[in-house]
């Protein structure tokens, strides 16, 4: 019998390290990513179409006969590549366009929260100038302002101050019409990230991302510079919290919708003091940069879950967990989180370190070939040191260890990852 093909649409590390697992299972004979980078590259086909060519994706799937495609960001989401795979029965894991709108429209989610009773932040919505300064005398400093558009984790400001508070509100009043005004949610973030469907659902293991650029967790908010897993913020006290309080609820909503919603909900949290969690936000597919450091915590075969979401028997699965911790450390081209400069070769003194008792793998993200064919940086986050080791201590060590072998000019990362659990 020939194995099964899949297709991973989106180009990060997230995707890099999806295709790895994927390509670890013995049901897979191909794995083909669009447009994937330079570490797909090595590992399995890559096809240059952009992640915002949703037909073209498509009829990529249907010409490659794929018996799974699985959606890595959220854009192909919103825009309906589900809804079409599924017209064309193509199993796909990631939700329809409606089940995007939880991260599509912050707004939107917020409702859904509201109306199932999951614990979240209090919010206003300022839709003219003259609201703007009662607003920020009711919520008092840090505000949290968010514009309620796809804008990759940038789309927020949290600030003391009250004069850049006020611009963040009314420059959004004035591109979008509206704006959020959120409570201030003080605590630990976590992120868990949860397989479901009509069936039922599987937690991976939590994990912690570090969204601010710099050490100490400072500076403005990235797409994410590192992360670790398990995340020992989350206890099995609060892990029961979050699947009674902030899961079931979902999963209930979720499934009485007309069509279901097959694929990942990332549930992005803040721990209070009590112990208590809170939705920050929900996405609608998987993390970056948690994926990296939660698909190597799977000791089972990641193309039967995913297929099994995909087709909404999730609940027939039994999925294996390793006791192993993992940690990532993202390494980011000069000027990142702002326009970052692209082009230059990266040397990689190996792609992998192996050491007793602990491991480590390089994850491309914006990395690319010239026209020479040397290695190249191609975005802001050029790519991630993952360290898997039995301890977080090792897994640390590892990631920081192979790190110390690649060079790219101006590159910068943080050297504090996982702080705040060891
Ligand atoms: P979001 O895109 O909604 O996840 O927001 C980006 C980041 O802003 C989050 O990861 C948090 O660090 C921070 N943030 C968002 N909402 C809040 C809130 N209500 N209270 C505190 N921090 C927040
Ligand atoms: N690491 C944050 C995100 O994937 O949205």
């Amino acid at each position: 019998m020939s194995g099964a093909i899949v297709l991973v649409i989106g180009g990060g590390g997230r995707e890099h390290a999806l295709a790895l697992g994927l390509a670890t299972s013995p049901s897979v004979s191909e794995v083909h990513v669009a447009p994937g980078n330079a570490g797909t590259a090595s590992m399995a086909t890559n096809h240059a179409l952009p992640d915002s060519d949703v037909e073209g994706l498509v009829e990529l799937a249907e010409k490659l006969d794929c018996d799974l495609v699985v959606v890595g960001p959220e854009g192909p989401l919103v825009a309906g590549i589900a809804d079409m795979l599924r017209t064309k029965d193509i199993p796909c894991f990631g939700p329809h366009s409606a089940g995007a709108e939880l991260e599509g429209s912050k707004l939107h989610a917020k409702q859904v929260m509201q109306q199932n009773g999951v614990p979240t932040a209090g919010v206003q919505i300022i839709d003219d100038v003259t609201q703007i300064e009662a607003a920020l005398d009711r919520f008092q400093p840090p505000w949290v302002v968010k514009r309620d558009v796809l804008a990759g984790g940038k789309g927020v400001t949290v600030t003391d101050e009250r004069d850049i508070a006020r611009d963040a509100l009314s420059s959004a009043i004035a591109s979008d019409s509206f704006v959020l005004l959120e409570e201030f949610l003080a605590g630990e973030e976590a992120s868990m990230l949860v397989l479901l469907d009509e069936s039922g659902w599987v937690a991976l293991p939590a994990s912690q991302d570090h969204k601010r650029v710099g050490e100490g967790d400072t500076g403005p908010n990235t797409g994410g510079m590192g992360a670790y897993a398990p995340a020992p913020v989350v206890t099995d006290a609060v892990r029961d919290k979050v699947f009674e309080r902030i899961v079931e609820p979902m999963h209930g909503w979720l499934s009485a919708q007309e069509t279901p919603y097959r694929g990942c909900l990332y549930v992005g949290l803040m721990i209070d003091e009590d112990d208590d969690p809170y939705v920050v936000e929900y996405n609608v597919r998987f993390g970056d940069p948690e994926t990296q450091v939660t698909i190597p915590l799977i000791s089972s075969d990641l193309y039967q879950l995913l297929l099994a979401v995909a087709e909404g028997r999730v609940a027939d699965t039994t999925p294996e967990f390793s006791d192993s911790h993992a940690l990532t450390v993202v390494l980011a081209s000069q000027g990142y989180p702002g326009p970052p400069r692209t082009g230059l070769p990266i040397s990689l003194a190996s792609e992998v370190l192996v050491d007793a008792g602990s491991s480590a793998l390089v994850h491309h993200a914006g990395t690319g070939h010239d026209e020479q064919g040397r290695l190249v940086a191609s975005g802001g986050r050029v790519l991630a040191s993952t360290g898997i080791g039995s301890s977080l201590e090792e897994a640390r060590d590892a990631a920081y260890d192979l790190l110390a072998g690649i060079e790219l000019e101006g590159s910068h990362y943080r050297r504090d990852i996982g702080h705040r659990a060891l």
